[in-house]
Protein backbone atom coordinates (compact mmCIF):
# COMPACT_ATOMS: atom_id res chain seq x y z
CA UNK A 1 0.00 0.00 0.00
CA UNK A 2 1.33 3.27 -0.82
CA UNK A 3 1.47 6.29 1.75
CA UNK A 4 -0.87 8.80 2.17
CA UNK A 5 -0.20 12.20 0.71
CA UNK A 6 -0.66 14.80 2.56
CA UNK A 7 -3.53 16.16 0.65
CA UNK A 8 -4.68 12.89 1.48
CA UNK A 9 -4.60 13.11 4.95
CA UNK A 10 -6.00 16.37 4.68
CA UNK A 11 -9.59 15.20 2.74
CA UNK A 12 -9.66 12.36 5.54
CA UNK A 13 -9.83 14.43 8.39
CA UNK A 14 -12.25 17.03 6.98
CA UNK A 15 -13.89 14.03 5.97
CA UNK A 16 -14.22 12.80 9.65
CA UNK A 17 -14.97 16.00 10.97
CA UNK A 18 -18.47 16.33 9.20
CA UNK A 19 -19.24 14.03 12.18
CA UNK A 20 -18.60 16.73 14.79
CA UNK A 21 -21.28 19.02 13.02
CA UNK A 22 -24.33 19.49 15.34
CA UNK A 23 -28.24 19.69 13.37
CA UNK A 24 -29.53 22.91 12.76
CA UNK A 25 -26.93 24.91 14.12
CA UNK A 26 -24.45 28.11 13.07
CA UNK A 27 -20.85 26.81 13.13
CA UNK A 28 -17.43 28.32 12.98
CA UNK A 29 -15.23 27.52 10.59
CA UNK A 30 -11.97 28.24 10.08
CA UNK A 31 -9.09 29.30 7.34
CA UNK A 32 -6.37 27.37 5.70
CA UNK A 33 -6.48 24.15 3.03
CA UNK A 34 -7.76 21.96 6.04
CA UNK A 35 -10.55 24.01 6.42
CA UNK A 36 -11.12 24.40 2.71
CA UNK A 37 -11.91 20.96 2.20
CA UNK A 38 -13.84 20.54 5.47
CA UNK A 39 -15.96 23.48 3.42
CA UNK A 40 -15.76 21.30 0.42
CA UNK A 41 -16.92 17.85 2.80
CA UNK A 42 -20.02 20.96 4.72
CA UNK A 43 -20.78 21.72 1.48
CA UNK A 44 -22.56 18.20 0.75
CA UNK A 45 -23.99 18.31 4.10
CA UNK A 46 -25.75 22.30 4.24
CA UNK A 47 -29.10 21.36 4.43
CA UNK A 48 -28.58 19.96 7.60
CA UNK A 49 -27.02 23.67 9.32
CA UNK A 50 -27.87 27.12 9.77
CA UNK A 51 -25.50 28.51 8.60
CA UNK A 52 -21.53 29.58 9.47
CA UNK A 53 -19.32 32.38 10.96
CA UNK A 54 -16.53 32.66 8.75
CA UNK A 55 -13.11 33.29 10.25
CA UNK A 56 -12.06 35.13 7.14
CA UNK A 57 -12.66 36.72 3.53
CA UNK A 58 -11.33 33.81 1.92
CA UNK A 59 -13.76 31.29 4.00
CA UNK A 60 -16.77 33.64 3.34
CA UNK A 61 -16.31 33.20 0.08
CA UNK A 62 -15.92 30.14 -0.13
CA UNK A 63 -18.69 28.82 1.87
CA UNK A 64 -21.18 31.42 -0.30
CA UNK A 65 -20.09 30.36 -3.15
CA UNK A 66 -21.68 26.96 -1.92
CA UNK A 67 -24.82 28.59 -1.09
CA UNK A 68 -23.70 28.24 2.53
CA UNK A 69 -25.21 31.35 4.49
CA UNK A 70 -22.42 33.47 6.16
CA UNK A 71 -23.47 35.36 9.34
CA UNK A 72 -21.88 38.07 10.85
CA UNK A 73 -19.42 36.81 14.11
CA UNK A 74 -22.16 40.42 15.59
CA UNK A 75 -25.00 38.62 14.96
CA UNK A 76 -24.21 35.62 16.71
CA UNK A 77 -23.64 34.92 20.73
CA UNK A 78 -22.56 31.78 20.24
CA UNK A 79 -21.71 28.59 18.20
CA UNK A 80 -21.68 24.95 19.09
CA UNK A 81 -18.38 23.83 17.35
CA UNK A 82 -15.44 26.03 15.41
CA UNK A 83 -13.72 23.60 13.06
CA UNK A 84 -10.41 24.44 11.77
CA UNK A 85 -6.81 23.37 11.26
CA UNK A 86 -3.37 24.60 12.91
CA UNK A 87 0.04 25.10 12.47
CA UNK A 88 1.15 22.99 15.29
CA UNK A 89 -0.58 21.34 18.16
CA UNK A 90 1.30 20.48 21.16
CA UNK A 91 0.00 17.40 23.79
CA UNK A 92 -2.21 20.09 25.67
CA UNK A 93 -4.47 20.88 22.79
CA UNK A 94 -2.49 24.60 22.96
CA UNK A 95 -1.55 25.74 19.32
CA UNK A 96 0.22 27.93 16.62
CA UNK A 97 -1.82 29.66 14.12
CA UNK A 98 -1.64 31.97 11.58
CA UNK A 99 -0.05 30.68 8.80
CA UNK A 100 -2.83 31.92 6.80
CA UNK A 101 -2.86 35.30 8.64
CA UNK A 102 -6.17 34.66 9.57
CA UNK A 103 -5.57 33.83 13.42
CA UNK A 104 -7.00 37.15 14.61
CA UNK A 105 -10.55 36.51 13.02
CA UNK A 106 -9.81 32.51 14.15
CA UNK A 107 -9.40 33.74 17.70
CA UNK A 108 -12.44 35.66 17.67
CA UNK A 109 -14.39 32.99 16.27
CA UNK A 110 -13.02 30.45 18.52
CA UNK A 111 -13.63 32.52 21.85
CA UNK A 112 -17.53 32.50 21.07
CA UNK A 113 -17.29 28.93 20.24
CA UNK A 114 -18.51 25.84 23.15
CA UNK A 115 -15.69 23.25 21.45
CA UNK A 116 -12.57 24.14 19.61
CA UNK A 117 -12.14 21.23 16.88
CA UNK A 118 -8.48 21.08 15.21
CA UNK A 119 -8.58 19.46 12.65
CA UNK A 120 -5.04 18.24 10.92
CA UNK A 121 -2.79 15.69 9.77
CA UNK A 122 0.05 14.34 12.11
CA UNK A 123 2.83 16.57 10.87
CA UNK A 124 1.31 19.85 13.05
CA UNK A 125 2.07 17.20 16.31
CA UNK A 126 4.73 18.60 18.13
CA UNK A 127 6.22 18.32 21.93
CA UNK A 128 6.85 21.92 21.97
CA UNK A 129 5.40 24.67 20.16
CA UNK A 130 7.97 27.29 18.29
CA UNK A 131 8.93 25.37 15.04
CA UNK A 132 6.77 27.37 13.29
CA UNK A 133 7.78 30.62 13.23
CA UNK A 134 4.72 32.50 15.19
CA UNK A 135 2.75 34.79 13.26
CA UNK A 136 2.09 37.86 14.99
CA UNK A 137 -0.75 40.39 13.40
CA UNK A 138 0.79 44.05 14.28
CA UNK A 139 -0.39 47.57 13.38
CA UNK A 140 1.56 48.26 10.82
CA UNK A 141 3.11 51.66 12.24
CA UNK A 142 3.55 49.40 15.23
CA UNK A 143 6.00 46.96 12.92
CA UNK A 144 9.48 48.03 13.78
CA UNK A 145 8.94 48.69 17.39
CA UNK A 146 7.15 45.15 17.79
CA UNK A 147 10.04 43.85 16.09
CA UNK A 148 12.61 45.30 18.59
CA UNK A 149 10.67 43.79 21.48
CA UNK A 150 10.39 40.00 19.89
CA UNK A 151 14.15 40.26 19.20
CA UNK A 152 15.07 41.48 22.43
CA UNK A 153 13.38 38.10 24.21
CA UNK A 154 15.81 36.46 21.65
CA UNK A 155 12.80 35.83 18.76
CA UNK A 156 13.91 36.38 14.84
CA UNK A 157 11.11 38.53 13.21
CA UNK A 158 10.43 38.06 9.95
CA UNK A 159 7.77 40.82 8.34
CA UNK A 160 5.59 38.51 6.42
CA UNK A 161 5.52 39.62 2.26
CA UNK A 162 4.59 37.93 -0.60
CA UNK A 163 5.25 39.12 -4.09
CA UNK A 164 7.65 41.73 -2.62
CA UNK A 165 4.60 43.69 -1.31
CA UNK A 166 3.54 43.02 2.66
CA UNK A 167 1.37 40.53 3.32
CA UNK A 168 -2.09 42.95 4.69
CA UNK A 169 -4.74 41.05 6.65
CA UNK A 170 -8.53 41.12 6.41
CA UNK A 171 -8.02 43.54 9.27
CA UNK A 172 -5.44 45.82 7.12
CA UNK A 173 -2.34 44.92 9.68
CA UNK A 174 0.69 43.17 8.49
CA UNK A 175 2.14 39.75 10.26
CA UNK A 176 5.47 39.51 11.37
CA UNK A 177 6.69 35.75 11.35
CA UNK A 178 9.11 34.89 14.84
CA UNK A 179 11.65 32.57 14.13
CA UNK A 180 13.70 30.86 17.28
CA UNK A 181 11.31 30.82 19.98
CA UNK A 182 10.46 27.45 21.88
CA UNK A 183 7.04 28.27 23.45
CA UNK A 184 7.18 26.12 26.95
CA UNK A 185 4.94 28.10 28.67
CA UNK A 186 1.99 29.19 26.13
CA UNK A 187 -0.55 30.74 28.14
CA UNK A 188 2.34 32.88 29.92
CA UNK A 189 3.92 33.87 26.55
CA UNK A 190 0.41 34.31 24.71
CA UNK A 191 -0.66 37.10 27.31
CA UNK A 192 2.94 38.41 27.36
CA UNK A 193 2.96 38.99 23.65
CA UNK A 194 -0.61 40.05 23.28
CA UNK A 195 0.52 43.12 26.09
CA UNK A 196 3.11 44.56 23.39
CA UNK A 197 1.78 47.62 21.85
CA UNK A 198 0.80 47.84 18.74
CA UNK A 199 -0.21 43.75 18.81
CA UNK A 200 -3.43 42.84 17.30
CA UNK A 201 -2.91 39.51 17.96
CA UNK A 202 -0.16 36.52 18.60
CA UNK A 203 -0.76 33.47 16.98
CA UNK A 204 -0.53 30.88 20.17
CA UNK A 205 -3.92 29.61 21.24
CA UNK A 206 -3.64 28.81 24.61
CA UNK A 207 -6.03 30.69 25.88
CA UNK A 208 -8.60 29.40 23.33
CA UNK A 209 -7.68 25.64 22.83
CA UNK A 210 -8.11 23.01 21.47
CA UNK A 211 -10.97 20.63 23.13
CA UNK A 212 -10.30 18.55 20.33
CA UNK A 213 -7.88 17.59 17.74
CA UNK A 214 -8.57 14.93 15.29
CA UNK A 215 -5.39 14.34 13.80
CA UNK A 216 -5.00 12.15 10.54
CA UNK A 217 -2.01 9.52 10.17
CA UNK A 218 -1.59 6.67 7.92
CA UNK A 219 -3.53 4.85 10.58
CA UNK A 220 -6.73 6.81 10.33
CA UNK A 221 -8.18 9.24 12.19
CA UNK A 222 -7.78 9.78 15.87
CA UNK A 223 -9.23 11.65 18.16
CA UNK A 224 -7.47 13.71 21.05
CA UNK A 225 -9.73 14.56 23.37
CA UNK A 226 -7.81 17.37 25.95
CA UNK A 227 -10.47 18.92 28.06
C1 LIG B 1 -4.65 30.18 9.06
C2 LIG B 1 -4.37 29.09 10.03
C3 LIG B 1 -4.48 27.69 9.51
O1 LIG B 1 -5.36 26.99 10.32
C4 LIG B 1 -3.13 27.04 9.55
O2 LIG B 1 -2.22 27.85 8.83
C5 LIG B 1 -3.18 25.62 8.96
O3 LIG B 1 -3.35 25.72 7.59
P1 LIG B 1 -3.41 24.45 6.66
O4 LIG B 1 -4.67 23.73 6.96
O5 LIG B 1 -3.37 25.04 5.26
O6 LIG B 1 -2.20 23.60 6.94
O7 LIG B 1 -4.06 29.28 11.16
O8 LIG B 1 -4.41 31.45 9.63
Amino acid sequence: MTALTQNELKILVAKKAIEYVPANAIIGVGTGSTADLFIDELAKIKDRIVGAIASSNRTAERLAGYGIRVFDVNEVRSVPVYIDGADEIDPQGFMIKGGGAAHTREKICASIAERFICIADASKEVDVLGKFPLPIEVVPLAREAVARRLTAIGGLPIWRVKDDQPVVTDNGCHILDVHDLRITDPLAMEQELTLIPGVLTVGIFALQPAHVALIATADGVKERSYR
